[in-house]
């Protein structure tokens, strides 16, 4: 039994290995082709278990292998970020970069900016292994990871050392969790928001990962009010240089009454936050191909969970009278999903599955076709067109749904 452990790992490593260095060799000759990456880097990948891959995704962000993007962001993708401004609105959504060890790579592959986490006060192991499943056929990611986290000591460290080589220019986000064992919420939240604000460009509350127990019932109306509160209160506390927006990220399975009270939390004077990032991934399993990986506990991303969170963002939008920034994420992998996130009433976009399972190539992809949607629509810029449809097409078929 050990012994066949022994081999099974031996033989991921030899597969890690060689994989390494043919997407070293690869990545030096292609240079961002598009077809390298489809026909032979992601289906290489994809014969390693899903936690190996993405350890390997890291390693070569880490140390700059992924090549720069090529590709000069066209002017129609300009937009403001609180005080910062983006060249595109694509970022990368939190639990890629989990450490916050690939920050500059990240943005040099083309995202307009980079969230990193979520990270727990105390270093945590997460749950145990395996943790990560994909499915090529549902274009979908299963991930039951627990918050694996080194903790926001050394996350800290990592990103003072990131900021010290002065490369990365662009916005940095910081998603903070809480610990499994931790019984006080509103402690780690705190700890995280009093240690990364002067280092971060905004903070999220991530209270919506299914995979840590009791975690999404921090959404529910008195508990929500009790912690945005609180953390905006030692906000206020803090040096007016470091006071950062705070940005709350969502499930995608709430009911319409949670829906309502969310709304109700969030644009109330005490608790009114600076935004929303929707969603994060869903317990639901609607229309999987693969009955294996559609079996496995976690939390589901992709192109299943695309209208959910577009529905909900829709919802929102048309709820807080677009009065809140939203960061619309889940199932994009193309222009037209950013495009109908953003009709559905998002400022800010952010991916993770698509990355994961085609690579770099996709950013400049989803780019190049959302300038090309807004040109053949008559947008000069993204403004003119957030929320246009929340009203209409998306949020329809949210309510349809509910009833
Ligand atoms: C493997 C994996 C790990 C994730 N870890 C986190 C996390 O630590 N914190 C978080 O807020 N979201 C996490 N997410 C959710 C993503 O940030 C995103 O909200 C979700 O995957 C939907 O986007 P997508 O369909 O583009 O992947 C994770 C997603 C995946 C696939």
């Amino acid at each position: 039994m050990a012994s066949s452990k022994f081999v099974k790992k031996l033989t991921s490593m030899a597969i890690v290995g060689v994989g390494g260095v043919a997407a070293f060799t690869g990545i030096s000759f292609y240079n961002g082709n598009e077809k390298f990456y489809e026909n032979i880097l992601m289906p290489t990948i994809q014969k390693v278990s899903g936690e190996t891959a993405h350890e390997l995704a890291i390693f070569l962000c880490k140390h700059n292998l992924f090549p720069s993007s090529t590709l000069k962001d066209p002017e129609s993708l300009k937009i403001s970020f609180f005080n910062h401004q983006l060249s595109n609105p694509i970022g990368i959504a939190a639990g890629f970069d989990k450490q916050g060890e690939a920050v500059e790579n990240l943005e040099r592959i083309g995202f307009g900016f980079v969230e990193i986490g979520s990270v727990t006060p105390q270093p945590q192991p997460g749950n145990p292994k395996p943790r990560v499943f994909r499915s090529p056929l549902d274009e979908a990611i299963i991930n039951r990871y627990g918050f694996n986290s080194l903790g926001h000591a050394v996350v800290f460290e990592n990103l003072k050392g990131m900021k010290e080589r002065q490369r990365f220019k662009g916005v940095l986000g910081v998603n903070l969790g809480k610990n499994k064992t931790s019984e006080n919420a509103l402690e780690d939240y705190s700890k995280g928001l009093r240690l990364f604000s002067p280092i971060a460009d905004y903070i999220v509350v991530n209270v919506s990962s299914p995979n840590t127990p009791g975690l999404r019932s921090l959404q529910s109306k008195k508990e929500l009010q009790e912690l945005l509160t609180n953390l905006l209160k030692i906000r206020e506390s803090l040096p007016a240089e470091h006071r950062k927006p705070i940005l709350l990220k969502l499930a995608p399975d709430l009911t319409k009454d949670d829906v309502n009270d969310i709304v109700t939390v969030v644009t109330n004077g005490s608790s009114k936050i600076d935004g929303l990032i929707i969603s994060n991934t869903t317990i639901g399993r609607d229309d999987l191909k693969n009955e294996t990986f559609a079996r496995e506990t976690g939390g589901l991303s992709g192109l299943p969970l695309k209208l959910k969170s577009t529905q909900l963002i829709a919802e929102m939008y048309s709820l807080t009278k677009g009065k809140i920034p939203i960061i619309g994420v889940g199932g994009i992998f193309s222009g037209q999903d950013a495009f109908d996130k953003i009709e559905a009433g998002s400022s800010f976009l952010q991916l993770y599955t698509a990355f994961a399972l085609h690579g770099p190539p996709v950013v400049e992809k989803i780019k190049s076709e959302l300038d090309g949607i807004l040109k053949e629509k008559g947008f000069k810029s993204i403004e003119a067109a957030i929320g246009l449809r929340a009203d209409g097409i998306f949020g329809s078929i949210f309510i349809q749904n509910k009833m």
